[in-house]
């Protein structure tokens, strides 16, 4: 497969690796040196764990706003218009999602750079968190059904969205960091990338099955 093929080719490199030298432990006792001490370098991790508490901490707000959906009865005329909020949420949070994915696609078969996606990643995260953020406020007002076992499967899909989508920051933010990515690295920005796309359109289609 080009895709992966094209994986295989990049560095496995941090760029980190490279500041230890690359004869280490060879040094001859002749020398007189003292051996050298081979320490094996601190691979960076691909997201802290401050990060990895600020992605959990989007389902905080997310519990927020289910036990908030099941607390509000809203009029007919405010169901109505965050109907179309919602639907207006979709459009900026899911078409920002795949604006980004589309360089991403672009970038793996050979087209643009890496520079771009990070670069376009950047430019959309307000309004991919406008969207997903207006789509947890506007779905709060339209009463959801929670004994419905796909609305249930929604709200998690919502969870797996708002965590992927801070984690994909981070890497992002690491990524723009390299000239040399490891592929740990990009293989960590291509998971993020499935895993939110697959959350997104999962969200989408349980939605249009739940309209009414
Ligand atoms: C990634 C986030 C989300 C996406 C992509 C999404 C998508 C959608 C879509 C496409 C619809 C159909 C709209 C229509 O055709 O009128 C819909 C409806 C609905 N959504 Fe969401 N949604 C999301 C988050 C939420 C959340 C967080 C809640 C509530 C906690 C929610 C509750 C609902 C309800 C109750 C409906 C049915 C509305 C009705 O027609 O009465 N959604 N959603």
């Amino acid at each position: 497969m080009r895709v992966l093929s094209w994986l295989r080719r990049r560095p496995a490199s941090d760029g980190a690796a490279l500041t230890v030298p690359a004869v280490a432990g060879a040094v001859p006792a002749a020398t007189g040196a003292s051996p050298a001490v081979v320490t094996k370098p601190k691979r960076e991790p691909i997201v802290t764990r401050a990060e990895l508490a600020l992605a959990f901490s989007t389902l905080v707000v997310l519990a927020g706003v289910v036990l908030g959906s099941a607390l509000v009865q809203p009029p007919p005329v405010v169901h109505s218009v965050a109907q179309f909020v919602h639907l207006a949420c979709v459009v900026l949070g899911l078409g920002s999602v795949l604006a980004v994915d589309w360089f991403g696609l672009r970038w793996q078969l050979g087209h643009g750079t890496l520079r771009e996606v990070v670069s376009t990643a950047a430019a959309l995260a307000v309004p991919i968190w406008l969207g997903l953020g207006g789509l947890m406020l506007s779905g709060m007002l339209l009463s959801p059904d929670y004994g419905s076992t796909i609305t249930l499967v929604k709200v998690a899909m919502v969870g797996v969205a708002g965590v992927v989508g801070v984690l994909a920051l981070a890497v992002s933010r690491r990524l723009a960091a390299r000239t040399n990515p490891s592929r740990r690295l990009l293989r960590a920005g291509l998971l993020m990338a499935t895993a939110s796309q697959l959350a997104w359109w999962t969200a989408t289609v349980i939605g249009f099955l739940n309209r009414s």
